[in-house]
């Protein structure tokens, strides 16, 4: 097994790359089901939940061709199944969007539900009912989920709740439809604009993606296409989080400013000096966070998915600061971890009440899930003494070379496989 190990105490300084999205390439690999003809995509992040994906692509009937680790060429013609297992799917959240994909294939999907991150419930029945509207069956048996339709056809959906994976699998489903689909209280975010680009660049017609009404007029064929997808805006977030925490001066490269509005505003009224250029992102600080009120809401509001990262640097705020999770039922599972290492955290359901504390101190800790993965380093950064991490496959599903960069920019963290019993096999 793997954990993480940081000596705490070292500021942040340089200059470091940020990968492509996670959350755009999830959506935009399965949709090349949709085309004709080969895709190749480019920036895709070099992690565990991409790799899962060429698995998926590759067992449905698709030739995946990995030319770099940011470089992907994918034939989806020869694709002949319609079928994700169990086992294809395990581990990774983005498994539903191969129903909105094989479903505007093939007219028929079956996929085992998704695993990803624990947050509480995951329902999907506003996924399903975007594919019954659209005209398809939907079932749940043997513990996976049929949609199956004679003929889709367009139609309005109004979602009741803001979800981005309904959203992109409504329009997965939707591009190649007879007519036109209408999705009331879409999802905003960046991915979403991310993939209706792509899919248009395939030929499809899809119009008003970063707004909340979407619309699709179906085509018949998409040509398949090179498409670079846009720069992770959580883990562009988690740097310079990472940066503030340790009083550092970090560049970040490969971003685009405008997709991290509010991180940036919310960083700033924490006492960070921010600099913003085309495509980069200084962030210096210089002393301790100032306390602020953070609530998570979908986009353009500050993102659920910073809301560890943000909550473990305000454990050192002077004052007291608020964190209100505004989308998911149950995403403070860190907080006990945080707590171990002195932090000053009460919960209580949805809300975070954080006294700032002078330090925090190492202690092993867990990463209970991908962004309290990437909380725990910053905390590690952060605090006195060698933290260890564990658990850490999660971090691995969605931050690239998570170690080399933070080692980049000065921290002291290395990587060590352990035997279950604690011997050091090899450190890196
Ligand atoms: N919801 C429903 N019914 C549904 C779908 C969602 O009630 O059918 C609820 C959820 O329970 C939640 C809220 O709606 O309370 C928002 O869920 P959403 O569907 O937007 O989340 P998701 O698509 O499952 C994506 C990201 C998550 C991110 C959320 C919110 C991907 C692969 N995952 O999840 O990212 O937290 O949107 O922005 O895009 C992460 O990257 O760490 C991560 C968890």
């Amino acid at each position: 097994m793997e954990k993480i190990v940081i000596n705490g105490g070292k500021r942040l300084v340089g200059s470091v790359r940020i990968s492509g999205a996670k959350n755009a390439a999830v959506a935009i690999l399965p949709a090349v089901l949709l085309a004709d003809s080969p895709c190749r995509i480019e920036n895709l992040p070099n992690i565990s939940d991409v790799s899962a994906i060429y698995k998926v692509l590759s067992a449905l009937g698709a030739k995946v061709k990995v030319i770099d680790s940011a470089t992907v060429e994918i034939d989806p013609t020869g694709v002949d199944s319609f079928i994700v297992t169990q086992d294809m799917a395990k581990g990774m959240r983005a498994s539903s969007y191969f129903l909105g994909a094989l479903l505007g294939r093939m007219q028929h999907a079956r996929v085992a539900p998704p695993g990803g991150c624990d947050f509480g419930v995951r329902p999907i029945d506003q996924h399903i009912k975007g594919f019954e509207a659209l005209g398809a069956k939907v079932t749940i048996e043997n513990g996976m989920v049929d949609a199956k339709a004679q003929r889709l056809g367009g139609c309005s959906i109004y979602l009741d709740v803001v979800s981005v994976g309904a959203t992109i699998n409504i329009m997965l489903a939707a591009t190649k439809v007879r007519g036109m689909t209408v999705i009331e209280n879409a999802a905003r975010e960046p991915h979403i604009v991310d993939l209706a680009n792509f899919l248009n660049s395939m030929g499809a017609n899809i119009m008003g993606a970063g707004t909340n009404i979407i619309k699709i007029r179906g085509v018949e064929h998409l040509e398949g296409t090179t498409y670079s997808i846009i720069p992770d805006q959580i883990e562009a977030g988690t740097y310079l989080a990472a940066a503030a925490a340790t009083k550092g001066d970090i560049t970040i490269t490969n971003v685009t400013p405008k997709h991290l509005e509010s991180i940036l505003s919310k960083l700033a009224e924490m006492g960070a000096e921010i600099e913003q250029f085309d495509e980069a992102v200084r962030i210096k600080m210089d002393k301790r966070p100032r306390r602020c009120n953070v609530k998570t809401m979908p986009h353009p509001g500050f993102p659920t998915d910073m809301q560890p990262q943000i909550a473990t640097m305000l454990t050192l705020c002077e004052g007291t600061s608020i964190v209100t999770e505004g989308v998911w039922d149950n995403r403070f599972r860190y907080v006990d971890q945080l707590t171990l290492m002195g932090a000053d955290i009460q919960v209580d359901g949805k809300m975070a009440v954080i006294t700032g504390v002078e330090k925090l101190t190492s202690a092993p800790v867990k990463a209970t899930d991908l962004r309290a993965g990437a909380a725990m380093i910053i905390a590690g950064l952060m605090a006195e003494g060698t933290t260890e991490i564990t658990d850490i496959g999660h971090i691995d599903r969605g931050y690239e070379d998570v170690v080399q960069k933070f080692s980049s920019l000065g921290g002291d963290i290395k990587r060590v496989t352990y035997f279950e019993g604690g011997e050091i096999l090899k450190a890196e």
